[in-house]
């Protein structure tokens, strides 16, 4: 509708978005839904494949990365029906049952799909498995998880000493263990719990932080034994074990969520309702962060779907947020909105810092070095530091030409940063959105408003 303010064109693959902001300014209004939380659909889509009978999953993500888990998935022997955000079913052929397939199996863009499968598929005695992905994932570190999967006794071989895909998985009978992973992340911890399954005996895993919890809660559901330590962020699990296809409800994901609640806060006269977003409180950094920094933030009716905390988010724009400082354990919480976080800082007053994010290097891109060239290209002072950045709020945007460097969050992060630009931003490669946002176009230009 607003096709002055937002526009797009396509040069091969590739979509330029382009964003104008009237010289009336414009304000963001409505009340609105976000896709179904990544972590939860792959998550689901796996538990239903390697459960005996059926899952039934309502509001899956549609985007890029689940429907690369399903293509795995169904090439490993489940049965997946057509993906459709309502409900699809996944037969699953039960624990240690997965096929060995001729294909290679191609994890895409998406680091989640390689990691966890990485744990099922290692357990598989005696088959052998292909496992590929794009090239952002083809240079990302797998030994984080292919270390401990080989002191349980994992056969895997890849690129550059076993740390990069392609990587050739023998499945073999694997031994439980305690593992200290050094790093917080929910990627290394699901693939060791998910191997510990086909363990006999008790694998544990325990975290400097706590991660997102959605595989726990999850497992949970489908019937594994499992317990959870949170004064050591520890979790183990006890093999092996069976699990029984469940149904799930996935929530809408708060880090699609992030973008309107950044929008909401920084547009002015703005207010929107972001409906049904998962506010797992191993998720919600983001809602401190912003309310750290005076944004105007409430949670309504909240409630609890198969598991998994929900509410609708009510976002103001608030007048002038406040920098901060965002380091230490919130990091893991917030680990995705860190570039949304960002255009948030550039509208604030002061200096905010982020810390103890290095992990931002080796996600779909070197977030740190993108998010800070990417909004310095249109007028922000970002400074990037070895794991983290330095923000310096109140410097005005004008619109530039930027690039997502292929990486879904960057590319709806710049897009939220034009919304308050002057002049023409063109955000290059935004197809990326469709990795976690397929919708994310239509959305903006449903709740943008000239003034
Ligand atoms: C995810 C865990 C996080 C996150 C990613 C999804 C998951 O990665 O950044 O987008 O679903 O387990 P790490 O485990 O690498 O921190």
């Amino acid at each position: 509708m607003q096709a002055d303010i937002i526009t797009t064109s396509l040069l091969d693959k590739n979509q330029t978005l382009s964003i104008q902001k009237p010289d009336s300014g414009l304000s963001l209004v409505g009340r609105i839904r976000v896709p179904g939380d990544k972590s939860i659909s792959h998550r689901a889509l796996m538990l239903g494949a390697i459960a005996r009978g059926e899952t039934t999953i309502e509001g899956l993500l549609l985007g890029e990365d689940p429907r690369s888990t399903a293509k795995c998935f169904s090439l490993l022997g489940a049965k997946v029906s057509e993906l459709n955000a309502e409900r699809v079913t996944v037969t699953g052929v039960g624990i240690g049952e997965l096929e060995e397939p001729v294909e290679v199996l191609d994890a895409g863009n998406s680091g989640t799909t390689m990691r966890l499968m990485l744990g099922i598929l290692a357990s598989h005695p005696g088959r052998f498995y292909a496992v590929t992905g794009d090239s952002s994932l083809r240079s990302r570190p797998m030994s984080r998880v292919i270390k401990p999967l080989q002191q349980m006794g994992a056969q895997i071989w890849g690129r550059k000493s076993n740390s990069l895909a392609p990587l050739g998985i023998l499945g073999q009978q694997l031994k439980p263990i305690h593992y200290h992973s050094p790093i917080a992340s929910a990627q290394v911890k699901s693939c060791i719990l998910l191997a510990g399954l086909m363990a006999s005996g008790e694998t544990t895993v325990t975290e400097p932080a706590l991660s997102r919890d959605h595989s726990e809660r999850m497992l949970r559901a489908f019937g594994a034994r499992l317990s959870v330590d949170p004064e050591t962020c520890s979790v183990t699990v006890t093999g092996p074990t069976q699990l029984q296809g469940q149904n799930v409800i996935v929530p809408g994901d708060i880090s699609s969520a992030a973008f309107w609640l950044v929008a909401g806060a920084i547009v002015p006269g703005s207010e929107l309702v972001v409906e049904n977003v998962g506010v797992n409180p191993t998720r919600t950094g983001i809602l401190e962060a912003l309310e750290m920094m005076g944004a105007d933030i409430e949670l309504q009716n909240q409630r609890e779907a198969a598991g998994e905390p929900v509410a609708d988010i009510l976002v103001r724009s608030s007048g002038q947020l406040r920098g901060c400082t965002i380091a230490g354990d919130l990091i893991p919480r917030l680990i995705d909105e860190i570039p949304i976080l960002a255009v948030a800082a550039i509208f604030a007053s002061g200096t905010t810092i982020i810390r103890d994010a290095a992990e931002l290097r080796v996600k779909e891109s070197d977030r740190l070095a993108v998010t800070a060239a990417e909004l310095n290209r249109m007028g922000a002072q970002i400074s990037e530091l070895p794991d983290g950045l330095e923000i310096t709020g109140g410097t005005p945007l004008t619109g530039a030409d930027v690039d997502s460097y292929t990486d879904h969050r960057i590319a709806m992060s710049l897009a939220i940063a034009a919304l308050n630009a002057t002049g023409i931003t063109n955000i290059h490669r935004a197809e990326a959105a469709a990795i976690s946002y397929p919708d994310f176009t239509a959305t903006l230009q449903q709740v943008c408003h000239p003034n």
